[in-house]
């Protein structure tokens, strides 16, 4: 038996957040050119969701084009140069690919050479993942500045007359770059999932199922289906509004932070009944800001937190340096949630 003994990388002590980016596509489409196709109205979506508007990406404005966009202005944020990152994850379930993923195209087209670069799926906790995942890289010597990227183009994946998911859904891109620091600024992720409940919130068909459906639209001359994500409401609304606050608290009692503490509250952006929910089960007092995005944004999975946050520092709603918490969930179902230091 050998008596080599392997080299093992040791990172830095602590990991922090430097610099957060966004982009929001410029087409605003509101309630109202919506509702007819799913016989709702613009009074009931805002009652119900508190959304007003979103934003979809033009046609041929991709994933990628989006996630370049909000990467560039969190590099920038962060005071780095892209030659500095050394490692992408990019965090989306629209990305039109089954291979290759996002990552590795946005790392070169940031002329970031030869970065570890790879996509993960976890949905509207995607971008939660990243960061757990981006601090313990730092942590673990495996890199030094993690570019971790939420961005969605879920108007491709929307049906239009569906009634629970038409008004829901929107595009954009939200960015952070993750690196060493002095003191501790992110805290320990409490995350988990429960795949018994994989189909509350899914595409409709499996691409193979869709594939056998187009050589018969073929063979009959009919039209060509397209996999929406479908969504069942009610079911992820209860999962949402009793499982996640006790999770967010967990996440403050695993950082030894009380809710008094924070400086802001970053939920998942999926549903202003579900944010107003989870304050008052976290006893949030009432002069903490909270990211209420949704409004103009809707849910744009992976991307709502980052967005989120990028608009609260940038509108000055939130300190920079101050203790924020953030909390993803969705479709997996998955949730991820952790204290950090805003940049
Ligand atoms: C989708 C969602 C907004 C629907 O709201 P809801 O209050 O659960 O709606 P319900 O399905 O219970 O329907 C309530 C009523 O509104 C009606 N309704 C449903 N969709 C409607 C629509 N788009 N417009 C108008 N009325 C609608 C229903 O027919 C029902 O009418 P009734 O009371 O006369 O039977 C809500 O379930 C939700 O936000 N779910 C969670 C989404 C989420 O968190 N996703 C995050 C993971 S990514």
């Amino acid at each position: 038996m050998s008596s080599a003994s392997i080299i093992t990388p040791s990172g830095a002590r602590y990991s922090r957040i430097m610099g957060v980016g966004g982009y929001r596509p410029e087409r605003v489409i509101f309630n109202d050119e919506l509702v007819e196709a799913i016989d709702s109205s613009d009074q009931w979506i805002r009652e119900r969701t508190g959304i007003i508007s979103r934003r979809w990406a033009a046609k041929d404005e991709s994933v990628v084009d989006m996630a370049e966009a909000a990467s560039r202005d969190a590099i920038v944020a962060s005071g780095l140069e892209a030659t500095q990152i050394d490692a992408v994850i990019l965090a989306t379930v629209t990305h039109p690919y089954q291979t290759p993923a996002a990552a590795p195209i946005v790392a070169t087209r940031l002329g970031v050479q030869d970065a570890v670069a790879f996509d993960i799926s976890a949905a509207c906790a995607g971008y939660c993942h990243g960061i757990a995942l981006a601090s313990d890289m730092v942590r673990g010597g495996s890199a030094t500045h993690v570019l971790v990227i939420g961005v969605e183009k879920l108007s491709d994946f929307t049906d239009l007359h569906d009634r629970s998911t038409a008004f829901i859904f929107g595009d954009g891109a939200g960015a952070a770059v993750v690196g060493p620091s002095d003191t501790p600024a992110i805290g320990p992720t409490v995350w988990g999932s429960d795949g018994s409940q994989w189909e509350t919130i899914a595409q409709r068909e499996s691409w193979t199922d869709l594939r056998d459906e187009w050589a018969a639209a073929d063979e009959s001359g009919g039209e060509h289906g397209w996999p929406p994500i479908l969504m069942k409401g009610q079911a992820v609304f209860r999962w949402a509004v009793w499982g996640m606050a006790p999770v967010a608290q967990k996440a403050l009692d695993a950082a030894g932070i009380r809710a008094e503490d924070l400086d802001a509250f970053i939920p998942h952006q999926a549903n202003m009944r579900i944010i107003d929910s989870m304050i008052k089960q976290l006893a949030l007092p009432p002069d903490i800001p909270v990211a209420r995005d949704i409004a103009e944004t809707a849910n744009t999975s992976a991307a709502s937190i980052p967005l989120a946050t990028e608009r609260m520092l940038r509108e000055g709603q939130a300190p920079h340096g101050g203790l924020a918490l953030q909390i993803g969930f969705g479709a997996g179902l998955v949730y991820a949630a952790q204290v950090v230091v805003l940049p």
